[in-house]
């Protein structure tokens, strides 16, 4: 199974608070830490560790942060051969700023991640793969990747954030024709349909573009899945969360790794809400779980998986 991921990656620069400032006021950290972040990098590393072969395709700044960046994806066994070095923008950093029950907000800079053009997505790295995954919300590299794909033969997934959302149905209906599975938040549901319900807002999804398949995660609520032939529903896991940064990057990571193994919808939702429910009790956006990891959890409460 090979996975390529293109989109975003970053430095993140997490800080844990109890409360955040108002203006002209400073409040203190209770926890500092550094780490690789940026969506489709994290859902690389992710689905690496599950054991697919996995490549990352984005932009990253000449500089210190730049180097890191790499050199933690590939400690993580990601292939970063296709990754476009922008000379004189600064890579990409977000400042997570995290609650004491593990919420977090986010400031972005996107820096040499906007450097990213249509055509760096190239014919040859989308050939090199069996599947590929678009964690952007910009709907010129969604758009490429996509077609690029399906004239290959290539499946595909999507998770797109809130910038893709926010556009509307109608705005990217072109654009995410054909994708096999596409991924969406509480928040991002609401925003491209206008409706609260997720299952309502999934129906309106499945009747308003050409997808195969639309998840919607609602963190501590679970997550539901709808194809043409009918929706499941399969409830979180009980944890306590320490940092949910990632947490749905390494949801759809472990979602697509059930749908090429051909694994049926709850078992795929299964194995997602728990590598999700993982990765939340650890800090930092890359802390995903391995197979064994999210096996050994399922087998704990009762669910047996077979491949
Ligand atoms: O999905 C989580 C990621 O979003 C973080 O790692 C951060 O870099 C932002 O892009």
């Amino acid at each position: 199974m090979r996975v390529l991921s293109i989109g975003n990656l970053n430095m993140d620069i997490y800080v844990k608070v109890r409360e955040l400032p108002r203006p002209d006021e400073a409040v203190e950290a209770t926890e500092h830490y550094i780490d690789g972040g940026g969506s489709a990098a994290n859902f690389a590393v992710a689905i690496r560790r599950l054991g697919a072969e996995a490549s990352f395709l984005g932009a990253v700044g000449e500089d210190e942060v730049g180097e890191r960046l790499l050199a933690g994806l590939e400690e993580a066994g990601v292939h970063v051969g296709w990754v476009k070095a922008v000379p004189g923008a600064p890579t990409g950093v977000v400042v997570v700023v995290l609650g004491i029950d593990g919420s977090k907000r986010m400031i972005a800079y996107r820096g040499a991640n906007l450097d990213l053009a249509p055509d760096d997505v190239s014919p040859e790295a989308v050939e090199s793969v069996d599947h590929v995954h678009l964690a952007t919300g910009r709907l010129e590299i969604v758009e490429r990747g996509v077609s690029l794909a399906r004239a290959m033969g290539r499946s595909t997934s999507l998770d797109g954030g809130s910038a893709l959302a926010r556009r509307g149905l109608d705005e990217i209906r072109e654009a995410v024709d054909g994708v096999d599975v596409m991924f969406l938040n509480l928040v991002e549901a609401h925003a491209l349909t206008g409706l609260h319900e997720p299952l309502e807002a999934a129906r309106k999804v499945m009747r308003g573009l050409n997808v195969g398949e639309v998840v919607v995660t609602m963190g501590d609520g679970g997550a539901l899945a709808l194809e043409r032939r009918g929706h499941m529903h399969v409830p979180a896991f009980k944890v306590e969360p320490v940092d949910t940064t990632g947490a749905g990057d390494v949801f759809a990571a472990a979602y697509v790794y059930g749908w090429l193994k051909n694994l049926e919808q709850r078992t795929r939702l299964l194995m997602a809400n728990a590598a999700a429910a993982i990765k939340v009790t650890r800090r930092g956006a890359r802390s995903s779980p391995t197979l064994g990891e999210v096996l050994g959890l399922l087998g704990r409460h009762g669910h047996e998986i077979k491949f």
